[in-house]
């Protein structure tokens, strides 16, 4: 058995910046990451280019990496039905559903309550799932609301149940304002794992309060082996002001390689992308894991 990392920061990553990168920017991040070794990277998000314009032409990057990396998977943010209808026009292997533990958080994310969420995306799973589509189910606030604070384990359970019973592959636990610890990823998962196993889970930590690894630890140990990370750990949502970046993949594979999974990937490629993005976007590049590498390679 081996771990696995979904690349989120060509969506993730880029969602949040200030500066909007050209297409030809994103579609050479993309690439990169691709010759890094990393075979699941998040290509971007099928949203309403109101709420969040840097989302804007995902469907020409999806369209163009699909034909440089055809090995990679790409999944991609789809909200509704209109934006699943753009991302199978433009290739969309696999998709992510997206909503919340907290009402408040998903009314300011996608207007609408979780319950309405779940009935918006009924009909996108389905329809994904008849035409080979593979879909991931994203829960936000697992740990902690924006609008709502600290967040108890029934109210994910809830959610990343009906996510599954819906026909969503994998569940990814997000802690999108990074305040969950170890402490609590342990209790929610002690309360998760009876009804969704860890095969059907991924982590996906915002690192705002440096809690990241740990808690990547704490959800590995406990048999979860899929994390969503962000190169440079660039990241944050819109919907959560104040939340910093993903983990840095940098320092997940080393994490992951340390027990001898996701050999494939090459960390000082890595580095070498995670500075080169971070240059563009005019941000220091802070990657502990990458800068340890690039200083032991120089
Ligand atoms: P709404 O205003 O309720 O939508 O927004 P609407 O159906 O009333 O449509 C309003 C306008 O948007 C219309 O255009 C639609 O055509 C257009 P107008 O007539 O005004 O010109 N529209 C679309 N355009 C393109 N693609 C679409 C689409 N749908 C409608 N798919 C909506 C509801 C969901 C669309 C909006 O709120 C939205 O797009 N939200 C996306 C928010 C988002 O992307 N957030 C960040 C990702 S989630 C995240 O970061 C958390 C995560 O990382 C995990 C974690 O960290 O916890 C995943
Ligand atoms: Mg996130």
């Amino acid at each position: 058995m081996d771990a696995a990392i979904i690349e989120v920061g060509p969506r993730d990553g880029l969602q949040n910046e200030k500066q909007q990168l050209n297409t030809q920017i994103k579609v050479n991040l993309i690439n990169r990451l691709a010759d890094t070794g990393l075979l699941t990277i998040e290509a971007g998000a099928f949203v309403s280019p109101k709420a969040v314009p840097q989302m804007k032409g995902s469907a020409e990057i999806l369209e163009q990496v699909l034909l440089s990396n055809p090995q990679c998977h790409y999944p991609v943010l789809v909200p509704n039905m209109k934006g699943f209808e753009a991302a199978q026009a433009a290739g969309a292997r696999e998709i992510a559903v997206f909503t919340a533990a907290s009402n408040s958080f998903t009314k300011a994310n996608i207007n609408a309550t979780i319950n309405e969420s779940i009935e918006r995306f009924k009909p996108v799973v389905q329809a994904a799932l008849k035409n080979n589509i593979k879909v991931r189910g994203y829960v936000s606030c697992i740990a902690h609301c924006p609008y709502e604070g600290f967040t108890k384990p029934k109210q994910v359970i809830e959610v990343c149940k009906t996510l599954i019973d819906a026909g969503c592959y994998q569940i990814s636990l997000g802690d999108t304002t990074g305040r969950g610890t170890s402490k609590y990823i342990k209790s929610l998962l002690q309360e998760l794992l009876p009804i969704v196993p860890a095969d059907l889970l991924a982590g996906h930590f915002h690192d705002t309060y440096g809690q990241a690894i740990s808690n990547i630890s704490t959800a590995l140990e406990m048999g979860v082996c899929s994390f969503d990370s962000s190169v440079a750990g660039l990241g944050g949502c819109p919907y959560a002001p104040g939340a910093s970046g993903n983990v840095a993949t940098e320092d997940l594979v080393y994490l992951l390689q340390s027990y001898g999974y996701c050999k494939e990937v090459n960390l000082t490629k890595l580095a070498e992308t995670g500075r080169w993005i971070s240059e563009t976007l005019k941000r220091p590049y802070t990657a502990k894991a990458g800068l340890a590498t690039l200083a032991a390679c120089s």
